[in-house]
């Protein structure tokens, strides 16, 4: 049996934008997704019969990556992630396949979270129709606070770069990560609308807005810009102005169509107690996340609202090997 886990994400700037080689700037939280792995006499996935063709990431793991021919697998997912809710479940999910598999192939090795990032973000352009940038994965792999970018950003770390052939062209990003300072008193509270919503539709439905209307491409850049200067303020643990700059992310975000009534509701209702709030993700439902130094209250917000909430700490770990338990 081999056991991994990987967290989810959340943006804090630049959703999106991303995809046409703007900046992003994610944080790993502290749920995830773990993957258990055994070999057996017949294929499941949660003790049903594993259909390849409705598990794209899964299965773009196994045979196009590990071109696996070895016995049959029974594959076992706990999430604590909602998911299509832009939490980068999908990229956690692919990231613990990656890694549990590579547990089962090969125990002695250890864990390359590079690898493990690439493996990831090849699984989630496939099931994106060819558009995906490597934000969720390479955040859920790495854990922190990760940039995507076109070049490294001043006072940053590069971790690795990555290239993918999209149907708009070619783009390649920069993968850095970011030391931010200790922050105590000041937490994410993510809070579900209820309503999924898959990201490659919600990338698909940007694509043909800008399209339709090249004027659009305008607020990509200025999120790209909110996002260098959040970055900047997120850095130097400037936290209010980290708030107002996803306060402005936010205003971008619906010019280009990617809020919805349900995420609008959540943000007005924990307007008063947040430092800024913004949708994270790829919209249209999904998640909204305020920064808050009230996480209690914001949550209570959240619920009468009709949302759910989850609380997280800034950037926990990152994608690990789970041990056997006894
Ligand atoms: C989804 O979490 C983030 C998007 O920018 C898509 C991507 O980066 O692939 C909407």
């Amino acid at each position: 049996m081999a056991r991994a886990f990987a967290p989810g994400k959340c943006i804090l700037f630049g959703e999106h934008a991303v995809v046409y080689g703007q900046p992003a700037v994610a944080v790993s939280i502290e749920a995830g997704v773990e993957v258990s792995i055994s070999e057996s006499n017949r294929w499941s996935l949660e003790g049903m019969p594993f259909e390849a063709s409705k598990h794209p990431h899964i299965s773009h793991i196994l045979n196009d990556i590990f071109q696996y021919s070895g016995p049959p697998l029974e594959i076992d997912i706990k999430s604590s992630l909602y998911s299509a809710a832009g939490l980068g479940s999908s990229a956690a999910l692919s990231n613990a396949m990656g890694a549990a598999l590579q547990e089962l192939v090969d125990p002695e090795s250890t864990l390359d979270l590079i690898s493990l990032a690439r493996m990831g973000h090849s699984a989630e352009a496939n099931a994106q129709k060819g558009r995906a940038s490597p934000t969720d994965t390479a955040t859920s792999a790495l854990g922190g606070c990760v940039v995507v970018s076109g070049s490294s950003p001043a006072g940053t770390k590069h971790i690795f770069d990555a290239t993918l052939e999209t149907p708009e062209g070619s783009r390649n990003w920069s993968i850095s990560k970011v030391e931010i300072p200790e922050i105590e008193d000041v937490w994410l509270v993510l809070g579900f609308t209820g309503i999924g919503s898959p990201t490659g539709d919600m990338v698909a439905g940007v694509s043909e807005l800008l399209k339709s209307d090249p004027l659009k491409m305008k607020e990509i850049e200025a999120i790209g810009e909110i996002t260098y200067s959040g970055l900047r303020e997120l850095s130097s643990g400037n936290m209010e102005e980290v708030g107002r700059a996803m306060n402005e992310c936010q205003e971008r975000l619906r010019k280009i169509g990617v809020s919805s009534p349900e995420l609008e509701n959540l943000i007005s209702a924990t307007e008063s107690h947040s430092l800024g709030a913004k949708l994270t993700g790829a919209g249209g439902g999904g998640c909204m996340v305020s920064l808050t130094r009230n996480p209690q209250r914001v949550a209570e917000c959240i619920e009468i609202a009709g949302g759910r909430p989850l609380v997280s700490k800034f950037g926990s770990g990152g994608a690990r090997i789970v041990a056997e338990e006894n």
